[in-house]
């Protein structure tokens, strides 16, 4: 079972024997990794905690249901927590600790005065929808960041702009951490994990695969047609019509660069300049609605350049 810890400095008491201590079989010095949960874990989460192993001598997971995250309105109150079930899961992945803290612990003063701000990065996609959100998620991953002070973090791909931003975080505040993007983790039908998939009533679950569906089929379009600019956007279109047909209600659908810094925005002006290479490795994100579920999942594709 892996060793629960509330306080802050319970926690830093307990890795402080690992720091610069050498690994008796490899001779470096021992790693710590960080996995950042809210909990509720799934395979997904697990997944990110076997990459962890990987990578460090001892795993901390922190589990903490961020409220600087939530926005007013959003499921901060209804998001679940199975703190006992969540345990218990870990010890099956071996992690080594458990960090849960209190909104207390975490936030003396709520909201916090002090702000870590994401930038341009954030104002886009999930950010548009969802304004403050990165700039939550920025303040909690630097807390656990200090408080952990690992020397990689691992974190899920399916929050492809959520890495993007710690990628930035951790290069803007010169944080010494390695951070690790893990593969999105899938059900059986093509499903991305998500805690939020519970949301999803009997008949939402059996549509919900839809969406991984049609991101693939249109990556695999987009790799395999010499499409035009044109062709790309109606392509686009068709694949918002097919999505928006199932049920979803879309709330945004993109082709960007796999690092989302220049914007190829089908579906808006088109930007060719940018865009300037033979072959371009693209990301397709989408976020919808089904139900009460807002579902995100992306798909990486390369593709030649549209002429
Ligand atoms: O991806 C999440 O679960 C959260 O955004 C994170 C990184 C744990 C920060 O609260």
């Amino acid at each position: 079972m892996p060793t629960i810890y509330h306080d802050i400095s319970a926690l830093r008491a307990a890795l402080q024997p690992y720091r610069g201590q050498k690994n008796s079989q490899s001779g470096g010095l021992q790693r710590i990794a960080l996995v950042p949960t809210m909990g509720n874990l799934h395979d997904g989460h697990l997944e990110l905690v076997r990459i962890a192993k990987r990578h460090a001598d001892v795993v901390v997971v922190s589990i903490f249901v961020n409220p600087t995250q939530f926005g007013v309105g959003e499921d901060f109150d209804s998001y679940p927590r199975t703190l006992d079930k969540d345990i218990a899961k870990l010890a099956t992945v071996d992690a080594d600790y458990v960090f849960a803290p209190s909104i207390d612990e975490m936030y003396p003063v709520l909201p916090p005065p002090t702000s870590v701000l994401a930038g341009d990065i954030a104002a886009q996609l999930c950010g548009q929808s969802r304004p403050g959100h990165f700039d939550g998620v920025g303040i909690v991953v630097s807390k656990l960041f200090n408080i952990v002070q690992p020397d990689v973090a691992v974190f899920g791909q399916k929050d492809y702009q959520q890495l993007a931003i710690i990628k930035q975080l951790v290069r803007d505040l010169s944080y010494s951490i390695e951070i690790i993007g893990a593969p999105i983790v899938r059900a059986d039908d093509g499903l991305a994990l998500s805690s939020r998939n519970q949301y999803l009533n009997a008949t939402e679950r059996q549509i919900a695969p839809v969406l991984h569906q049609e991101l693939q089929r249109l990556a695999h379009r987009l790799k395999s047609d010499e499409l035009s600019w044109q062709q790309t956007e109606s392509l686009l279109a068709e694949t918002y019509t097919r999505i928006t047909n199932a049920g979803f209600t879309i709330d945004y659908l993109e082709i960007k660069t796999d690092e989302l810094g220049s914007i190829v925005n089908y579906s808006a002006s088109l930007n060719t300049e940018k865009f300037n290479i033979e072959r371009k490795d693209l990301i397709i994100l989408v976020a919808a609605w089904l139900g009460r579920a807002r579902l995100l999942d992306n798909q990486l594709v390369t593709v030649n350049q549209p002429s």
